[in-house]
């Protein structure tokens, strides 16, 4: 185990010296549009609590009941004793609001990512998928047993190449995407995409993680947005760690699509169940997420006000018109440091580096939530434009 151990040390050095080692930052508390780290008070523009659910009143409520009324641990895997009432309202409640035939519970969006990839395909199957999809799906297409190639980012084109290409009657094929990328918020077109798998016979899934809540009618997510029936989708996957402000996911389907998952998804067979607590925090957080229209008329209103300063100062910000807004720094080290230099301003801004994005596109991923004033998002972008000029 020497040997081992040094190899260990000597990767951990290695990412140091790369300027990529991160470390985990321990919060004091937890306000939504502000954050407390060792005494200190920030702006968050690095969460994905979209609509400021996290620590609604309600919801915290709800665990709080939930925890007493069910438990705070589910007690046993689904299929033995971790399935109580709570978890079965969740899941009508789902249906009712995104249209599923049926859904399934899981621990994590990562969880429920690898299930879906690795459950619903063969060793003869096909996967395609975008090559910015999340590492979830990645290590998902690479532990399935089908063979997988990968498109340029939401290029239609480089998608329909690969089909005319590799698609056979003699497999399946599955087309994976996500409603908006988590480093760059941008959208794909999914009606074409719908179109394009139906044309080659192909299965489209997608990982909605950060579009659940936000877009849509009721925040019913990117495939409503875009006008997408949930029965066009072969299968969906969302989490409650985003927008709805808790934690678990969720993968919805036709009957016979999560009929089949409930029986041979190993993530969901041989793992403890969702707490109920939670699950009753999360029923909480999605009537609120339906009702509360204005939580996302506010969170647009600052993704527009975010943009149209972040453009009029000139930063080099990515197409998008979700809460993700990307400012492209280039190399990891500037990153760091722009990301250092907003922290003495008092903004928690995290910089993204490699592995997570390419080599060379190290970022400050910007998340709005509908709890940032304007002010808040004036002092983010003049203190930006002023640091930016510093490190380039
Ligand atoms: C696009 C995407 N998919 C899946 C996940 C994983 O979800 P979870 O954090 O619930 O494991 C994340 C979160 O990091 C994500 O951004």
């Amino acid at each position: 185990m020497k040997i081992k151990l040094e190899q260990l040390q000597q990767a951990l050095l290695q990412r140091e010296a790369l300027q990529l080692k991160r470390t985990p930052v321990t919060l004091a508390r937890y306000q939504g549009r502000m954050l407390t780290v060792a005494s200190k008070d920030y702006l968050n523009f690095s969460g994905n609590d979209y609509l400021g659910l996290a620590n609604d009143p309600k919801v915290l409520q709800a665990y709080a009941e939930g925890a007493l009324q069910y438990g705070a641990g589910s007690t046993g895997s689904p299929l033995i004793t971790g399935q109580h009432s709570i978890h079965q309202q969740l899941n009508d409640s789902l249906c009712d609001w995104l249209g599923f035939e049926r859904t399934l519970l899981f621990s994590s969006g990562f969880a429920a990512n690898q299930a879906m990839l690795m459950t619903l395909t063969d060793k003869d199957d096909l996967l395609l998928l975008d090559r910015l999809s999340h590492a979830s799906l990645i290590d998902g297409a690479i532990h399935s047993k089908a063979s997988f190639k990968r498109f340029g980012h939401n290029d239609l084109a480089a998608l329909t190449k690969l089909l005319q290409r590799y698609n056979s009657e003699q497999q399946n094929t599955m087309v994976v995407t996500e409603g908006v990328f988590s480093m760059d918020g941008d959208t794909p077109n999914l009606a074409a995409m719908v179109q394009l798998c139906q044309d080659y016979n192909a299965g489209l899934l997608l990982d909605d993680a950060h579009g659940l809540g936000v877009l849509g009618d009721q925040g019913r997510g990117s495939a409503a947005e875009q006008g997408v029936a949930p029965s066009a989708l072969f299968c969906t996957m969302a989490n409650f760690g985003k927008a709805i402000g808790v934690g678990g996911a969720f993968i919805g389907a036709s009957k016979t699509v999560i009929d089949y998952l409930e029986q041979f998804a190993r993530h969901y067979v041989y793992s403890t169940a969702l707490s109920p607590a939670l699950c009753a925090a999360v029923l909480a957080s999605v009537n609120l997420c339906r009702t509360e229209q204005w939580r996302r008329d506010k969170l647009q209103q600052n993704i527009q006000l975010f943009r149209q300063l972040a453009l009029a100062a000139d930063l080099p910000i990515l197409a998008s018109n979700t809460p993700i807004q990307a400012v492209v720094v280039g190399c990891a080290e500037k990153a760091l440091q722009l990301s250092l230099a907003l922290k003495q301003q008092q903004i928690w801004l995290t910089a993204i580096r490699p592995p997570t994005v390419a080599t060379g596109s190290s970022r400050l991923r910007v998340t709005l939530n509908c709890m940032h004033q304007a002010d808040d998002i004036k002092q983010l972008v003049n203190n930006l434009r002023k640091h930016y000029d510093c490190i380039t």
